[in-house]
């Protein structure tokens, strides 16, 4: 489409959908989990999948916002026009708009946690703090949700004002800004690590696996996390992707975005395993990994407080460069549907999943227990939020990868992907079978965890997906 925006450079693309997958996914959840699953194994699982199924699904997801030239729901309804298929295909838009605007909700309030303890360790009240006072700050933080909204807020607003300045004027120049600050902050965290903590062990814990200790609770984490972290099926990506170059490589693009995204959660990894082992402390902690053992960790050592400050502020420009990627497949869904200007779009976005966020903030604390989620769902507000993401971002990754698959036509994708031919071959296999066997894996495992009342709910839209899938391959067998 003439006159859609374009990035202003060639690499912009690629920083952004950088941004989008460093974050919160890589510094916070991906050391936990591999915790929590005991190490190296984790890492193999995650590897391959990235490899056999993210990558592909990448490509794919970047490709639909390319040809489309516009946001994911009104881009899928173009898409499905011109290549007279179902509308149905529709429901990746709305699946990732959905996704995206549940998801800013409660990493919102997570990235504002970052917000509680980048004040906290820079104003010098947790240096040499005992682990005692460390957990009670915590607890103390998750108790009090005037804080957390707080925090909530300010993170939601900043995030805002970036997207509200518009893709040029804010995204861009923003990410101009913090991405290389990451990468110079996450080597000096790096490199105080392995002054100060025990590199070697976390080495040994990353890179020595025995698949064997791998439960199957553990394959589906290591896959669901590679979706996580490449900010797949979500629209993010295909909403960047509408703005990315014609003429900049699209497989060597999704390669760099993977490996780069990889390599922070290792190194990472790396550097958060080192200070937890050079202090003696417990690597399965779950989700407090970073915001209680971490600190522990940073008590004890030389000049902890500042570097650990410094951490969490790396934490939360990864978190905000993420969260900017959240708001923009609906901001600009609203601006091109409802041609509203991008301050009201990034408005309303904001304020919905704002107000959706409290949701969050109240399940730590006043609504933690027997509220209508937990006689309904059996699970706070908060985890049934975070559950219904996790079905949508597979399923949402599954139908982008059928329809790259089955609809675009050999020649469009031939033409996208710089007429490599075996590489396409590879490619098309890989998003037609085993991209979408790989999610229906992960995806059916997931389904057990869900109440009663979603079965049908969720059968139903797989249906609707099988069938608009089948009329799509009739439709398309026979050109060329
Ligand atoms: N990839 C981000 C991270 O690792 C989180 C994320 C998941 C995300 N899905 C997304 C970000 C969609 C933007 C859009 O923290």
């Amino acid at each position: 489409m003439s006159g859609h925006n374009v990035w202003t450079h060639k690499g912009t693309f690629l920083l952004a959908a950088v941004g989008s997958a460093v974050g919160l996914g890589n510094l916070w959840r991906f050391p936990y989990l591999t915790g929590e699953n005991g190490g190296g194994a984790f890492i193999l699982v995650y590897a391959l999948t990235i490899f056999a199924v993210g990558i592909p699904i990448l490509i794919a997801e970047i490709m639909l916002g390319r040809t489309s030239r516009q946001s994911p729901i009104m881009g899928m309804r173009h898409l499905t026009k011109t290549h007279q298929t179902s509308r149905a295909w529709e429901t990746i838009g709305w699946l990732g708009a959905a996704s995206a605007f549940l998801i800013l909700s409660f990493y919102s309030v997570v990235a504002g946690w970052s917000l509680h303890y980048t004040w906290q360790m820079l104003s010098g009240s947790l240096a040499g703090a005992d682990a005692e006072t460390i957990n009670a700050g915590f607890s103390h933080l998750l108790a009090s949700p005037g804080l957390m909204t707080l925090y909530h807020t300010l993170f939601i607003a900043l995030s805002a004002l970036i997207v509200g300045l518009g893709i040029h004027k804010g995204i861009e120049a923003g990410l101009r800004i913090i991405m290389p600050a990451l990468f110079v902050i996450l080597l000096v965290v790096l490199g105080y690590s392995v002054v100060n903590g025990d590199i070697g062990a976390a080495a040994r814990f990353l890179f020595t696996f025995n698949i064997a200790d791998l439960s199957l609770e553990g394959w589906l984490q290591a896959m669901g996390q590679s979706f996580f972290t490449l900010s797949l099926g979500m629209g993010a990506i295909m909403a960047y992707g509408a703005y990315m170059s014609s003429d900049a490589s699209l497989t060597r693009t999704a390669l760099s975005v993977a490996f780069v995204d990889t390599a922070v959660a290792l190194v990472a990894g790396l550097a958060i395993f080192a200070l937890v082992f050079g202090a003696g402390l417990e690597t399965g902690q779950g989700p407090g990994l970073m915001f209680v053992t971490l600190p522990m960790a940073f008590a004890e050592m030389p000049f902890g407080a500042l570097v650990g400050g410094v951490f969490f502020i790396l934490v939360l420009g990864a978190a905000l460069s993420s969260s900017i990627s959240l708001i923009e497949p609906v901001a600009a869904f609203l601006v091109e549907r409802f041609d509203l200007t991008r301050p009201q779009a990034v408005t309303i976005m904001v304020i919905a999943s704002w107000t959706l966020g409290l949701l969050t903030v109240v399940s730590f604390n006043v609504w933690a227990e027997g509220t209508i989620f937990h006689a309904l769902f059996g699970r706070s507000a908060f985890e049934f939020i975070e559950l219904l993401t996790n079905i949508f971002m597979p399923l949402g990754g599954l139908l982008i990868a059928l329809f790259a698959g089955w609809a675009l036509t050999q020649s469009e994708v031939a033409k996208e992907l710089g007429g490599h031919d075996t590489w396409f071959r590879v490619w098309r296999f890989l998003v037609r079978f085993i991209a979408p066997a790989a999610v229906a894996f992960v995806f059916l495992r997931t389904l057990p965890q869900v109440e009663g009342y979603w079965i049908p709910a969720i059968g139903a839209v797989v249906i609707v997906g099988a069938f608009a899938a089948g009329r799509t391959f009739m439709a398309n067998s026979a050109r060329p």
